[in-house]
């Protein structure tokens, strides 16, 4: 028997208990199923759809994507089938799989993310006021589905926001989206993407956002999910010395779409019970030291 079987990945995020704490990003693993091929998504800790809407959305002008040095720029524009079409088309196959599925929703009006939300069986968030609103009426729609709020890095006091959306109920914060930033040609006096803006990612925003969930860990004792520019195992343990249980992973599926199941086999070979080191106690020593 290889150690695999033996170390304890499982991680629990509120009421919901994860195999493992490596989850694949929304928005860079389609809808999961176009992985199925590729990637054995009954061994991931889960995966979060591409943002759904009350409306299908055809999304951005091209290019929707370039490289930048160390990450990349997006502006995909929110593009997605629609939350009605991605519960009669996508979920149901999706159930057959042994794996947490995460909805990411989004919405321009508070009535959005309700309705989409109750189909279903959230960037509104730089006001505290506004996410506490917006988180409060999630969580109604939600009923006693677990609700996961995805913070935006663009505000000033992250930790604020944090607490509004514990307030009302979130029960978990994962944090945090893609960076503004632009990338040009001064030649052609054009931007790199069909948008004049995008969103930054990948290694480039990790120091950022690894700040980002110590600040929030600070702030509220509801789970956290880091993401921003996880590429290796050494980058997932970051992530937990600072306060995150699980992390995602988005822009490194690009260059490797198997990445995610690599950590977690990295993962359990780091973990492994001679050792004798959990995540728990990264965390726990980490924060003991420097709280
Ligand atoms: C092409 C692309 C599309 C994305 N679409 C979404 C989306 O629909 N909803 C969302 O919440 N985040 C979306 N994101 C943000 C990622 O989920 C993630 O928060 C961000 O990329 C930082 O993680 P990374 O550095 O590992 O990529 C998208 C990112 C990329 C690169």
């Amino acid at each position: 028997m290889t150690s695999a079987a033996a170390v304890d990945l499982t991680v629990q995020i509120g009421a919901l208990r994860l195999r493992n704490p490596i989850l694949a990003a929304s928005g860079t693993f389609g809808y999961g199923l176009e992985f199925a091929h590729l990637v054995d998504l009954n061994r991931l800790g889960g995966f979060v759809t591409k943002g759904l809407s009350r409306e299908p959305m055809e999304g951005a002008p091209a290019p929707r994507l370039c490289e930048t040095p160390s990450g990349m720029l997006n502006a995909v524009g929110l593009q997605n089938v629609g939350v009605r079409a991605f519960v009669a088309e996508k979920l149901p196959v999706l159930r057959s799989f042994d794996t947490a599925v995460v909805a990411n929703v989004f919405g321009y009006a508070l009535e959005d993310y309700v309705e989409v939300i109750q189909v279903l069986g959230v960037q509104f968030g730089t006001d505290p006021r506004m996410v506490a609103d917006v988180v409060g009426a999630a969580r109604k729609a939600a009923v006693k589905r677990p609700l996961w709020v995805k913070l935006s890095p663009l505000v000033t006091d992250i930790g604020l926001i944090a607490r509004a959306a514990e307030g009302v109920g979130a029960d978990a914060l994962t944090v945090a989206n893609t960076y503004p930033a632009m990338a040009v040609d001064f030649r052609t006096r054009k931007s790199r993407l069909g948008s004049l803006t995008g969103g930054l990612s990948g290694s480039a925003i990790k120091p950022i956002t690894l700040r980002l969930v110590w600040e929030v860990r600070k702030a509220v004792r509801i789970p956290i999910i880091g993401l921003g520019g996880v590429e290796t195992v050494e980058d997932v343990l970051d992530y937990v010395a600072v306060g995150a249980s699980a992390v995602q992973v988005g822009t490194a599926s690009f260059a490797d779409p198997r990445v995610s199941e690599r950590l977690v086999d990295a993962l359990t070979t780091v973990l492994e019970p001679a050792k004798a080191c959990t995540l728990n106690e990264i965390r726990d020593r980490f924060l003991t030291e420097n709280g």
